[in-house]
């Protein structure tokens, strides 16, 4: 265990514990105590307990500090690159009639099968080194571009090897039903039949969510019961990707069986909401994917006024949305989705927490764990308002400083 050390002179300091003033728990002129992996102690500089007044001490001056970002939907395993695909949307074509052309999840699922395991460990780990970069301190990631038995083994475990001795938590989402492969092109059941039987009790050991793709072209809501109702018998939460493209009930569904999170929403109506309410279902949002796709946005706001707890997150993907940075996805929330800042920093970090079940993460009360990024701004304000900034100063991880430049010190 390291040293206990003091952050000194943060300008603003985001606990989340709202405890504090206002949504954030916002405080000025605080001072934060690391000690081990979690926070020792916050409050206002003056009030420093005795105990923890001869330990290092490291002055912000006036540099704003916030909980890690966490990024509760990524699909960070992946090979190959569609770069091509995109050219060709912004050029006006669609996502369903490049995925039609055979692009699209199964263009990335040939790549993926193809390159080995060490070849994705190393890809993935520095998808996980650039979002650590970024602030990200826990990452979410999906399988689902391997959609065989073994392959999608193979991704869970790559997901693990990858973020293995980085200082990041980690957890992870069996999402064999994304798409059906070619081997079961006319027979969507029997692919059903195969994740049930076979994919599930081969990756369950390596998973802690469950998640399927309820979408037109995709798996409907009967499929995805029957699949979260075997997922629940290994003990997997459930994850919904719903109302991303059109609307499919998959919120409705993810609200009836008391999922974890439905994700995307950006067709999802009044009547989802309530019921996600409801249910304490988290709503994750992924304003990349919207941005990406030129595609309307999630109702954020709407979502947020009717009491569901909101989450933001990259959905960092090859197809819909490569984007690897929480700060880039709060500026997307508040200009492009209509969240206010405050709302939009508290989705990155607490929301992203509360919807992966992560009690003492996304916010820095005594206790908690000791994951937070030093902003080179005054105020979280600037994340949003200075979008593609390198704002990140520092990023402390379990407690320790992840990032090579040293702590600022000036
Ligand atoms: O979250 N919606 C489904 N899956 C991804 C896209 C995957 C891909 O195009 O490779 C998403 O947007
Ligand atoms: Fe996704």
């Amino acid at each position: 265990m390291t040293e206990p050390f003091v952050l000194e002179g943060i300008g603003e300091l985001v606990t989340n514990d709202t405890g504090g003033e206002g949504p954030l728990g916002l405080l000025e002129r605080a001072a934060l105590v690391v000690e081990g992996d979690t926070v020792g102690w916050v409050g206002p500089r003056g009030d420093l307990p005795q105990r923890w007044s001869d330990a290092r001490r490291i002055d912000l001056e006036g540099r704003s500090v916030i909980p890690g970002f966490v990024d509760a939907h990524t699909h960070l395993v992946f090979a190959g690159d569609r770069s091509d695909e995109f050219a060709r949307r912004m050029r006006g074509e669609s996502y369903q009639a490049i995925a039609a052309e055979g692009g699209g999840i199964l263009a990335t699922m040939a790549e993926t099968r193809s390159a080995g395991f060490d070849c994705l460990v190393g890809l993935t780990r520095k998808r996980i080194e650039r979002m650590l970069a970024n602030g990200t301190t826990t990452i979410e990631i999906k399988s689902g571009y391997g959609l065989d038995v073994v392959s999608e083994v193979v991704m869970l475990r790559v997901a693990a090897a990858a973020a293995d001795t980085l200082p990041v938590t980690l957890r992870r989402t069996f999402l064999g039903a994304h798409a059906v492969p070619p081997e079961y092109r006319h027979d969507r059941p029997g692919y059903v039949d195969l994740i049930v039987e076979e994919m599930l009790p081969a990756c369950a050991p390596e998973a802690d969510y469950c998640d399927v793709f309820v979408e037109d072209g995709a798996f409907n809501v009967e499929d995805a019961r029957r699949i979260f109702d075997a997922a629940s018998s290994y003990g997997l939460g459930a994850r919904v990707h719903a109302e991303q493209l059109g609307h499919s009930g998959g919120a409705a569904l993810a609200a009836e069986i008391g999922a974890a999170s439905a994700d995307h929403l950006d067709h999802a109506t009044e009547e989802d909401a309530a019921a996600l309410a409801a249910s304490r279902t988290a709503a994750v949002l992924v304003p990349g994917a919207s941005f990406q796709l030129r595609g309307s946005q999630a109702p954020g706001p709407m979502l947020w006024e009717t009491g569901v707890t909101v989450a933001l997150a990259t959905d960092c993907n090859p197809g819909t949305s490569f984007v690897e940075s929480m700060p880039f996805v709060v500026a997307l929330g508040v200009v492009q989705m209509g969240l206010t800042v405050d709302q939009a920093v508290w989705a990155a970090t607490r929301g992203g927490a509360l919807a992966l079940g992560l009690g003492d993460r996304g916010r820095l009360r005594p206790g908690d764990r000791a994951d937070l990024v030093v902003l080179d701004a005054p105020s979280h304000r600037h994340l949003a308002y200075r979008p593609a900034s390198p704002l990140v100063a520092a990023v402390i991880a379990g407690g320790i400083p992840t990032l090579e430049k040293p702590l600022p010190s000036a």
